[in-house]
């Protein structure tokens, strides 16, 4: 455990619901919108599993890349802390390096080969390449999905606040702040179908127009059919490693962007 990280400026307000989540059977509270690890950092908990070494780790990319955080969501281990959404009831334990990996297979339950609902365009990521292609494919008719292993639109760069918070003084906001508030809005108020918090596991071409994409999502798989796939998986800092590094007080400035915004 280190100290408590929370940010005391009258600018943010909290508004998402009071929620309570047990970690390792300890209850705590925070708000629908934040991470799980956005929520356990706000309450001084860094070390989210241990290594053979028997040292803790914990948080770093903050973005889903380095599974630094994984734990156990209910039940099912792997899971990224900073990627899950903190919902009320929720079990999170932490792990230790002998727990088994993802023990729950993952359920086949939809299949959409034959269903009407093929894309034109299958867009993955929902950064700033991909919203602004998908908002230029959709204005030439095409039908577009989006999908995202994150829960939210805007990537690393047009990153939002989460949820969980508002923030009073829009003037505040920088440029890069407002364009991406401004292209997330317009993806929203689209047509454009989002298939946010899942991943993509697989894509297999059948013809030259068809595509077969599985996506995963709360273990559960469905395909979906696209005859076109965008791949706009942006960016992320690459953290030179250096003795400590492993250490759950260190994180990158992608993480510490994150829990700043939730
Ligand atoms: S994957 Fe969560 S901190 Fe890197």
């Amino acid at each position: 455990m280190g100290g408590y990280s929370t940010i005391n400026d009258k600018n943010f307000k909290v508004i998402g619901k009071p929620i309570k989540l047990k970690f390792n059977g300890i209850t705590l509270s925070g708000f629908e919108g934040q991470s799980i690890a956005a929520l356990l950092y706000s309450k001084g908990i860094r070390g989210l599993r241990n290594s053979k070494s028997g040292d803790e780790r914990g948080l770093f990319c903050g973005m889903g890349v380095c599974y630094e955080c994984a734990v156990s969501v209910n039940g099912i281990t792997g899971k990224r802390a900073c990627l899950e959404p903190a919902k009320d009831g929720t079990e999170v334990r932490s792990l230790d390096y002998k727990t088994p990996y993802n023990p729950i297979p993952p359920i086949i339950s939809e299949y959409k080969i034959d269903s009407e609902k093929t894309y034109d365009i299958a867009i993955i990521g929902s950064g700033p390449a991909g919203l602004m292609t998908a908002r230029t494919l959709i204005g030439k008719g095409l039908k577009v999905v989006i999908i995202d292993e994150r829960m939210s639109l805007g990537g690393q760069y047009f990153k939002q606040l989460a949820k969980s918070h508002s923030f009073e003084n829009k003037s505040l906001n920088d440029y890069q702040y407002r364009r991406g508030s401004e292209l997330i809005k317009q993806v929203q108020n689209s047509d454009i179908e989002l298939k946010l918090g899942n991943t993509v596991i697989a894509s297999e071409k059948i013809s030259e127009n068809h595509l077969n994409i599985s996506l995963l999502k709360n273990e559960v798989i469905e395909l979906i059919n696209a005859k076109r796939l965008v791949v706009s998986t942006g960016a992320y800092e690459i953290a030179r490693p250096f003795p400590g590094w492993t250490s759950p007080n260190i994180i990158t400035t992608g993480a510490a962007q994150s829990l700043l915004r939730s």
